[in-house]
């Protein structure tokens, strides 16, 4: 897939716009927008799960099984491989829902931070990242770009590449 712009940021860190499936990349790392269960779901997960195969659940049970008896918080990421993907890795997150009364962002930011974090302790290279929160969550896509754009600042990872399914988002993360 075509990358469609590559500016850089920071010192060290590139980042990259890409209109299309996050499903398709050579990355490193795909982050999925999961939910707490990280057993499955629609949207990016769904296509992760349907397209990985089921290793990627198969690590995901386990995870249940151990550390995470209690699921993933809001905020929080975790890895594990990337069964038939062309990824390495996929760092699960989970976006907060969007709320009209309630300033979730810290958590969306938390959401990009902490799948940094974990992608550099894989020694990752690339990351690819969904429109967190952006559709079965709600949260509306400008407000979501902004956040994420602030979140990667001082990125430990080197190039990171937003993966946007439609025309809408790409145009809100991908502005000048
Ligand atoms: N590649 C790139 N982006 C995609 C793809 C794809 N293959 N499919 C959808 N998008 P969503 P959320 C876009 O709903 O809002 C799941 O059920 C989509 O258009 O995947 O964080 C989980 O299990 C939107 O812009 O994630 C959770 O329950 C963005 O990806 C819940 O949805 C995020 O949409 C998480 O909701």
């Amino acid at each position: 897939q075509r990358i469609h712009r590559r500016d850089p940021i920071g010192d060290v860190a590139t980042i990259e716009y890409v209109l299309g499936d996050i499903t398709e990349q050579e990355v490193d790392v795909i982050v999925n927008a999961a939910n707490s269960s990280l057993l499955g779901g629609g949207g990016v997960d769904g296509a992760i799960h349907r397209k990985g195969g089921p290793d990627i659940l198969a690590d995901c049970r386990k995870l249940r099984a151990g550390h995470y008896g209690g699921g993933l918080k809001t905020g929080q990421a975790v890895a594990t491989t990337a069964g038939r993907l062309r990824a390495t890795w996929v760092v699960h997150t989970v976006g907060p829902v969007w709320s009209a009364t309630e300033d979730r962002s810290e958590l969306l930011a938390d959401c990009h931070r902490n799948a940094l974090r974990v992608a550099a302790e894989l020694n990752a290279h690339t990351i690819a990242f969904p429109a967190i929160s952006t559709g079965i969550y709600r949260w509306p896509p400008e407000d979501a770009a902004r956040i994420a754009h602030a979140a990667i600042k001082d990125s430990p990872v080197p190039v990171i590449r937003f993966v946007l399914f439609d025309q809408r988002t790409y145009d809100a993360f991908a502005r000048p």
